[in-house]
């Protein structure tokens, strides 16, 4: 069944339809979905999804445009969260240089404090990287050797992508793929492994088409699956099941 590896469903976006929408999944194809915080606020609504729905499970992190928030007693809580059985990653973390041009070097600070949170808790981590591709793969070399993880939301090169696969990474991809001028991402499909491949929504964000511009739900991967199964001429059932199997190895499920 269908593994969505990055969702949002803590976002006020799925306030009114939420539960009905998580408890039909299982029956629409959907098998596991893994709830990402993004705001230190989200760590305890996302475990709170997590603590309800069997098929939800959780990451604990601070995506690098909420970092301003973050404080030692604020990472000293997260770190606590993580003993929390049903988390299976830590993020979603990294550089975002596209709307702050200001904040970079706190940015990196908490990108590699949250790294090293990763490593304690040896959990698997969840990047977002956007506009800042030779800083993240620069601490992903120096901080991140050792831990595993995905590369979420991916939007570098081909030969960039490569290097992360070649560091045992996974590549994300979800509904971009699926837009008619994501020209570099449909070669990053094409060129590397199906085995290096998982699926994500990022919803409420980044719908596939025909669905783009709207509210995005895990019940549209089968878009991304067809999409990344026509680039590589396999059967689009082959794509869900290896990108499951891929997930599950990424998260230790
Ligand atoms: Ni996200």
């Amino acid at each position: 069944m269908i593994f969505d590896t990055h969702a949002h469903y803590d976002d006020e976006q799925f306030d009114e339809d939420r539960d009905e929408l998580l408890k039909s999944m299982q029956d629409l194809g959907v098998g596991t979905i893994v709830d990402v915080s993004a705001t230190y606020e989200s760590c305890e609504k996302v475990l709170a999804l997590a603590g309800k729905y069997p098929h939800v499970y959780a990451a604990i992190g601070v995506h690098p445009d909420e970092v301003g928030e973050l404080n030692e007693d604020k990472i000293q809580h997260m770190k606590e969260l993580c003993c929390n059985k049903k988390v299976v990653a830590v993020g979603e973390i990294g550089l975002d240089y596209y709307w702050d041009k200001e904040n970079h070097d706190l940015q990196k600070e908490w990108f590699i404090r949250q790294l090293d949170l990763a490593r304690k808790k040896e959990k698997p981590v969840i990047i977002h990287s956007r506009e800042a591709a030779a800083d993240t793969m620069e601490i992903m070399k120096e901080y991140a050797s050792g831990l595993r993880g995905v590369i979420h939301c991916y939007s570098y090169s081909a030969e960039m992508a490569k290097e992360y696969v070649k560091m045992g990474y996974y590549i994300g991809i979800g509904g971009v793929v699926t837009f008619k001028n994501a020209k570099k991402l449909k070669q990053v499909v094409q060129e590397i492994p199906l085995e290096s491949i998982v699926l994500e929504t990022d919803c409420p964000y980044l719908a596939p088409v025909p669905y783009r511009g709207k509210r995005n739900s895990s019940l549209y991967l089968p878009y991304v699956a067809e999409e990344i199964a026509a680039l590589k001429g396999a059967a689009a059932e082959d794509v869900v099941l290896q990108t499951e199997e891929n997930a599950r190895k990424l998260y230790g499920l």
